[in-house]
């Protein structure tokens, strides 16, 4: 028996959760797969709630789980610069260091039928297809922040603070990945200005001896964050920090047209894994429909795949989807015009079709 631990969050975040849900009924009722799922809550909703963003409660039965599926969190209603104050974004960060979920895969792909509503040109975004990988435990994320004073004022600090250890297994997994796809490892540092890159890039180095069928090469993230624009073609596998993980997927992200597009998976060694969008809750178009469920769907099919070793079922959703975006049917956030425009239930539904017709 597999047991899922679904927990919608804010903003969009309950609605996209929703159109996942329905096909996960779906998919585990047709094959007979033992999959039971439970709620909980987490982010502001949490804090509105309980006064903190994710009780203990709700993260044991994370640890418990098979693997958790996650909407967003966050909105403007919580944000405060009162360092006291409870944050939605807190329980997010717990929920990956407590699970030790180190490795967070965002894979971007173009999707042929969307080519045209990325801002970028075609020939320069036909046939990209990038696998990120940001180490997700370490880093500025987790080292140590303070708010100080002395004699020069107010100040405040953080610390991107990297083990040897911490580098040494992502980089692992990064050669490991690429020795499925294209062979070819790019590893994202500022090792000309901050140690914890040099260590970074002396301890990739060092595992790549032996991954030496995998290429590496090294580059300084102000570089990547041109080259991305530039010529995203050149790369197969992106390894790096947290912190420059973070900002450069988002990034990359809109080579595909669109944030509501892209899943993420955040692993560890063994199955257990945390599922959610790239995207955050897009407090702006909450309650409206307006929201895009493909990153949250695409987000169950990783789940399939990596938690539950079930590819056939995350190869059926990741086809669906493919065909419903074919067949012209778009989001307000993909839509360029001449197709046809579908609210939140609607995009859930015509996926869910795809798979009956498929299944
Ligand atoms: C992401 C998000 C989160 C992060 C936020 C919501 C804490 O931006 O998953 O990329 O910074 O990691
Ligand atoms: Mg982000």
């Amino acid at each position: 028996m597999k047991n899922i631990m679904v927990l919608p969050g804010d903003g969009i975040g309950p609605e996209i959760v929703n159109e996942s849900i329905k096909i996960l009924d779906f998919v585990s009722s047709r094959y007979n797969l033992k999959i039971t799922y439970e709620y909980g809550d987490i982010g502001g909703i949490a804090i509105d709630k309980y006064g903190i963003p994710l009780k203990d409660e709700t993260l044991e039965k994370c640890k418990n789980s098979s693997a958790v599926l996650l909407g967003a969190v966050g909105g403007p209603k919580w944000d405060s610069t009162v360092p006291e104050k409870p944050r939605p974004e807190d329980a997010l960060l717990r929920v990956r260091k407590e699970l030790g979920l180190f490795a967070n895969l965002r894979p971007i792909k173009i999707y042929k039928p969307l080519i045209s509503s990325s801002t970028l040109k075609e020939e320069v975004i036909d046939g990209v297809d990038i696998l990120f990988l940001r180490e997700l435990t370490g880093g500025i994320y987790f080292g140590d922040r303070k708010r100080l004073s002395d004699e020069k004022g107010e100040y405040a600090y953080d610390t991107e603070k990297y083990y040897k250890y911490e580098i040494e297994r992502i980089a692992k997994l990064g050669f490991k990945i690429a020795r499925s796809r294209g062979k070819k490892v790019t590893s994202v540092d500022k090792a000309n200005i901050l140690e914890s890159s040099r260590l970074w890039r002396e301890t990739v180095k060092k595992i790549h001896e032996d991954y030496e069928d995998v290429q590496l090469n090294h580059m300084y993230v102000d570089n990547t964050s041109m080259q991305l624009i530039r010529n995203p073609k050149q790369f197969d596998v992106i390894l790096t920090s947290n912190m420059f993980g973070d900002i450069l997927s988002d990034e990359t992200a809109m080579i595909s047209g669109s944030i509501g597009l892209l899943p993420s998976a955040s692993l560890r060694e063994d199955s257990l894994g945390m599922y959610e969008p790239i995207h955050g809750s897009a407090p702006d178009i909450s309650g409206q429909g307006k929201a895009n469920p493909i990153a949250q769907i695409l987000s169950l099919a990783m789940l399939f795949r990596y938690s539950l070793n079930l590819a056939s079922q995350a190869d059926m959703i990741e086809k669906a989807v493919n065909t419903v975006l074919e067949k012209g049917f778009r989001t307000a956030d993909i839509n360029t015009g001449e197709n046809k425009l579908v609210s939140t239930t609607e995009m859930g539904d015509l996926i869910l079709n795809e798979i009956k017709a498929l299944g």
